[in-house]
């Protein structure tokens, strides 16, 4: 069994990203997972001066947070074909704290929009940014016009080919951070 974080780069408490992080976790029954909502952390915007006053102590605790747990479940929202400026900020504060903040860490990347493409630029800019601080992303997907495919009631995806692809990727994700 091992210790899984999961969280939406989103602020939003609306998150449609973190709705696809409760679907996705629930589906998880061999490890350990604990979801943060980022959007109850406050995060001050990232300068040089301002990091001369020192790391805020919320960076300190999502750092720790992922330090603690071998693999990670992360959804990007996407805003103007790139991640959000909230988890930009966030990625930017992290790095300062240790430029290899996720060296080691097994990922299991994904995205959500209410637009054909599900957010797939912001996913594709992680998935070549998050090896420059040492991820390894082991599985990916964009779940495309969220608001035609998902249930937000029952938080369950209603598209069947989608759902099938979804419980395929969170299986294999569970063997791949098992070795
Ligand atoms: C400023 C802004 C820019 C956006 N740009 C995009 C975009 O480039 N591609 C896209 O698919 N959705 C875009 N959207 C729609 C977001 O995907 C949508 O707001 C979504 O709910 C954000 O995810 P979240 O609810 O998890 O925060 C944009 C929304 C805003 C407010």
């Amino acid at each position: 069994m091992k210790k899984i974080l999961a969280f939406a780069g989103s602020s939003s408490p609306t998150s449609i990203n973190h709705q696809l992080i409760l679907n996705v976790t629930r589906r998880i029954e061999e490890h350990q997972v604990e979801v943060l909502e980022l959007h109850e952390i406050d995060f001050p915007v990232y300068s040089i001066v301002k990091e001369k006053e020192g790391i805020p102590q919320n960076i300190k605790f999502l750092f720790e947070k992922i330090m603690d747990h071998p693999a990670l479940i992360i959804s990007v929202n996407e805003y103007n074909a790139n991640v959000s400026g909230f988890f930009k900020n966030i990625l930017d504060w992290l790095s300062r704290v240790d430029r290899k903040f996720l060296e080691g860490k097994k990922i299991l990347l994904m995205s959500t929009s209410p637009g054909k493409r599900g957010g797939a630029s912001a996913l594709e800019y992680c998935k070549s940014q998050f090896p420059r601080f040492g991820g390894e992303v082991v599985e990916s997907f964009s779940l495309p016009q969220f608001y035609e495919n998902f249930d937000s009631e029952k938080g369950s995806i209603v598209n069947e080919v989608f759902d099938l692809g979804v419980s395929e990727v969170v299986t294999a994700f569970s063997q791949e951070i098992k070795e």
